[in-house]
């Protein structure tokens, strides 16, 4: 049998032993050119939810559908070589039944390829993601703050601010740690309560706002690029200012249309003979 691009790229078991090692460095991707340039610097690519605000516009991650997640899903794995592949499971295509969950995973590992799912999650999620994993879906589990919570929490809030808050993501963070996810994605969360995690369960916590105390980092590419202008999150680092960027070459190639300097002549065909 010869080696196919999946056998390539880092299986979540490989994700998985690197707790309390190397630590694990991964973004969000939703397309194929964006895959491709991310790929080689990243231990794993996440086709997250975040995708219906960050391509499409949208409010929150609520009304993401499956659909969405595998139209992306494929993209993503065209462009991807090394890097292990997770894909969101949306909002409703998993909350209300492990079956209802396992056919909705099968059906995004089927058709994009990918090599696991992510579903957001604590205590209540725990059976669900077992009966998962011993079906054969490797699944990447996600506590504290819970994008697709946002209306029963009443917006975007870190937490861990007070006792209540702290005794249930430690209750969620032992369920879902232990429940058979190869790594753990805490989002939101203060620093004293992401070492504590950490140091706690078996897998990798893979921080987002959640402090340097994490066994990795993961960000929302599109914010660490800066390529929103109107909003990033107070916690991510802006490595580049790619929205101004752009902005800049579009106003220059606008320019360049109406002053008829564009196009130059290298850029017209000229007839052959
Ligand atoms: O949907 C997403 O992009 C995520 C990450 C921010 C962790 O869940």
């Amino acid at each position: 049998m010869s080696a196919t691009g999946s056998q390539r790229r880092l299986t979540p078991s490989r994700i998985q032993a690197m707790k309390s090692g190397t630590p694990i460095v991964s973004l969000t991707a939703y397309t194929t050119p964006m895959a491709r340039l991310l790929d080689e610097h990243c231990d794993l690519l996440l086709v997250g939810d975040s995708v219906g605000m960050v391509l499409y516009g949208m409010e929150s991650t609520i009304a993401v559908t499956l659909d969405m997640m595998i139209a992306h899903g494929k993209a993503v794995m065209r462009g991807v070589r090394k890097s292990c592949v997770v894909v969101d499971m949306p909002f409703g295509s998993y909350q209300e039944g492990r079956e209802i969950a396992y056919r909705n995973a099968v059906r995004i590992l089927q058709e994009t390829g990918c090599d696991a799912v992510k579903l957001e999650g604590g205590r209540e999620m725990a059976e669900t993601i077992s009966f998962l994993v011993e079906r054969g879906i490797p699944v990447l589990g996600h506590i504290g703050l819970m994008p697709q919570q946002v209306n029963a929490a009443g917006g975007y809030r870190s937490v861990g601010h007070s006792e209540r808050e702290v005794a249930k993501i430690r209750t969620d963070a032992e369920a879902v740690g232990n429940s058979g996810a190869f790594a753990v994605v805490v989002e939101g969360t203060v620093e004293e309560f992401a070492r504590e995690v950490t140091a706690a369960i078996p897998v990798p916590t893979i921080g987002i706002g959640a402090s340097v105390a994490c066994d990795g980092q993961i960000l929302v590419s599109d914010d660490m690029l800066g390529l929103f202008n109107d909003f990033t999150p107070r916690f991510v680092k802006r490595y580049d200012e790619l929205g101004t960027r752009v902005g800049l070459a579009v106003a220059a190639y606008a320019g360049d249309v109406r002053s008829r300097a564009f196009p130059a002549d290298e850029h017209t065909f000229k007839r052959r003979s």
